[in-house]
């Protein structure tokens, strides 16, 4: 199945200053998504922002808010993310031992559950909970950080997966090192939504920025 392309800037790479005023930024220069990376010290190596923040920037756009959560354990936080004004909620295979209850715990909720993996962790890993899920995310760095390569290892599993997936209505996101150069790869390979932090922010022309991560992107797909 094929789905429309989807640019979902990550507001890691933001102002944390003025957070607000950078989600109605990206909201007008023609964002579809809104990227939430949520990071606690323990399951990656940084620290980012918590349901609060994801609550208080709730009122600054309408569009969806994917909320990537990189925490260890997950469960315990997952219903106030939802309360939050969370729409997408995804979670590491890597994160505990019970990726199923994690994702019928977001789906109880009223949400749309994600399942993410490393870029170390194999396909397989997400076989048994196809069924369960609304959204697929790679990791196309490790995650933890922004502004990191793309790892072009990771191509492979995205075909792979995107065949996995077959005529489910499941989206396909990548996160980490995508920009206007290395989108094609992605979408080329299967992936319909783009994550892109710095690849948004860098220069602030946030407009320019996602209209040529889109432009590259469409290309892609109508050559693929
Ligand atoms: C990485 C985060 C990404 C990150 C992407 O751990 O999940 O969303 O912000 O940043 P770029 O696009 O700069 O690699
Ligand atoms: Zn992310």
């Amino acid at each position: 199945m094929t789905r429309d392309i989807i640019i979902a800037p990550s507001i890691l790479s933001a102002d944390f200053a003025k957070l607000g005023e950078e989600v109605r930024a990206i909201d007008a220069a023609g964002c579809d998504w809104i990227h939430v990376d949520v990071m606690d010290g323990h399951f990656v190596p940084n620290i980012t922002i918590g349901p609060d923040v994801v609550a208080a920037l709730r009122p600054h756009s309408s569009k969806v808010f994917d909320v990537h959560l990189m925490i260890a354990p997950c469960d315990p936080y997952i219903e106030a993310f939802a309360k939050a004004g969370s729409d997408i909620i995804t979670v590491h295979a890597e994160a505990g031992p019970h990726l199923d209850r994690s994702l019928q715990l977001i789906r109880n909720l009223g949400k749309k559950a994600g399942v993410s993996i490393t870029p170390a962790t194999t396909e397989s890993a997400i076989d048994y909970v196809l069924d369960k899920v609304d959204l697929v995310l790679v990791m196309t760095v490790n995650p933890g950080f922004g502004g990191q390569a793309f790892i072009p290892a990771q191509l492979e599993k995205i075909k792979n997966i995107r065949r996995m997936i077959g005529a489910r209505p499941i989206h396909l996101e990548v996160d980490g090192g995508i920009n206007a150069g290395t989108v094609g790869s992605v979408v080329e390979a299967g992936a319909n939504v783009i994550v892109a932090g710095s690849g948004v922010f860098k220069g602030g022309n946030y407009a320019e920025n996602i209209a040529a991560i889109r432009r590259n992107a469409e290309r892609a797909r109508a050559a693929a």
